[in-house]
């Protein structure tokens, strides 16, 4: 359990807060979040992300969850965001977010999209590519606009993560190679455009990645490299930014490193590159979003049957399914579950979990220990806080759930369930 959590009277609490209760009020599946949980961690991020030698700074990605509740706690926790797309941006301006805190990424900007980084007054984009480079001078040139800029490199690093979640092996779509001619031809461009601030380089190597040791090929790299270009073009490279990817605890195959050694291991690597390349720089950036945001999140589902097939495999079939976490069908991402409302009793049970949708695939958890249960009972699945709802869809035009806020033993709506009137707004009677 984690450590916002207990189990009172064989029921499962998050926050001190009774599953039973919030299944019952606000129905299911729900999605709900620990606040107080996500104020912690990035807490933790900040007390232990820090050097005497330059400025740091966290910023949040928000691809892992974003709703208007999440900006006011990034907000309210003095944090840095990312976004990367006109959607994302769209959301984070109407929450009231200081957009000069906010860092755009993708790899294939819409020139609608870069102009709304200059109309919204960004703090900085980060350019992906030559193209991209030139639409965003041509937009400065048109607004007459400034803007700071940083460029997304790919260092060509192997970290051992799903493929499909690997972002900076040579071939990957993200960025440009640090050791291709076209950085050296972005880089001439930004500076022949006096409205453009070029502070420095990007990098993300993954995500979910347990090793240290990818972070500091990836820092050594973008280093020497970042000391080249200072050389060739005689300028200073201000600011680096490392990327997010720090792997969170699922199931007990997964063994994260502690917050608190993975920052200080970032920043004294930096530090030990910086000096024996006789460098500096200003300000270092991380990028966290499942570490921030993951294991704050549950999504509470109502047993709707239970089937033995002929095979021998026992399903625990749920109202929510691929739905609300295509994880697992997209991953084969793991997760660990419980009978929120016989919690304390013994796993005696091998079940999988299936979701609702009509798709063989749509299975949550395989071959899992589990308490017993009846139909009626409630299960929670652990750690569904990023990439489950902001990776949600309306397959069978299944509504998405609530998202629901845990804060000081309280709590409220923080995103409605979808209605069937919502799942067809959109069309056209004609
Ligand atoms: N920065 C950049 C540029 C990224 O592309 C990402 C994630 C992050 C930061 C945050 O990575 P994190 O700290 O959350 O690992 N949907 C996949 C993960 C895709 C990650 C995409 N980029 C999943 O559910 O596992």
């Amino acid at each position: 359990l984690f450590k916002n959590m207990n189990i009172e009277n064989n029921i499962l609490n998050i926050g001190g807060l009774k599953v039973t209760d919030l299944a019952k009020k606000y129905t299911t599946p729900l999605y709900v979040m620990d606040i107080n949980f996500i104020e912690e961690r990035i807490k933790e991020f900040k007390d232990n992300f820090k050097s005497k030698h330059f400025k740091t700074e966290i910023i949040y990605a928000s691809k892992a969850f974003l709703c208007k509740g999440m900006c006011k706690i990034i907000k309210n926790m003095d944090t840095h965001m990312d976004a990367v797309s006109g959607g994302e941006l769209y959301l984070i301006k109407h929450s009231n977010f200081d957009m000069q805190k906010v860092h755009m990424h993708g790899n294939n900007k819409t020139y609608d999209e870069l102009l709304m980084c200059f109309e919204y007054n960004i703090g900085c984009i980060i350019i992906d590519n030559y193209d991209e480079a030139r639409k965003i001078v041509d937009i400065a040139k048109l607004k007459n606009k400034k803007m700071k800029v940083m460029i997304r490199v790919n260092v060509g690093i192997d970290a051992h993560t799903h493929e499909y979640i690997k972002t900076s092996k040579h071939n990957s779509k993200f960025g440009v190679s640090v050791y291709s001619k076209q950085l050296n031809e972005i880089i001439h461009l930004i500076l022949k455009c006096n409205l453009l601030e070029f502070l420095g380089f990007q990098c993300h190597i993954g995500s979910q990645i347990f090793e240290k040791e990818a972070f500091l090929e990836e820092i050594k790299i973008l280093i020497i490299e970042s000391k080249k270009i200072e050389n060739i073009f005689g300028i200073k490279i201000r600011e680096l930014d490392i990327g997010g990817g720090f792997g969170v605890y699922y199931t007990s195959e997964d063994k994260p490193i502690p917050i608190k050694i993975f920052m200080e291991f970032l920043i004294s690597t930096t530090e030990k590159i910086l000096a024996e390349e006789q460098m500096s720089i200003e300000k270092l950036y991380i990028e966290p979003g499942r570490s921030i945001i993951a294991n704050a999140g549950c999504t509470i589902y109502s047993i709707g049957g239970i089937k033995e097939t002929y095979g021998g495999t026992k399903y625990i079939f749920v109202d929510g399914g691929m739905s609300d976490n295509i994880r697992p069908c997209l991953y084969q991402a793991k997760y660990e579950a419980i009978v929120a409302n016989r919690a304390s009793e013994d796993r005696v049970q091998k079940v999988t979990v299936a979701g609702k949708c009509c798709e063989s695939g749509d299975v949550l958890i395989k071959d899992y220990l589990l308490q017993k249960c009846e139909v009626g009972d409630f299960l929670v699945i652990f750690s569904t806080g990023a990439y489950g709802y902001s990776m949600a869809s309306n397959y069978n035009k299944i509504p998405r759930p609530a998202v629901i806020f845990i804060k000081d033993g309280k709590d409220f709506l923080a995103i409605k369930r979808e209605s069937y009137d919502d799942l067809i707004k959109l069309d056209i009677n004609y």
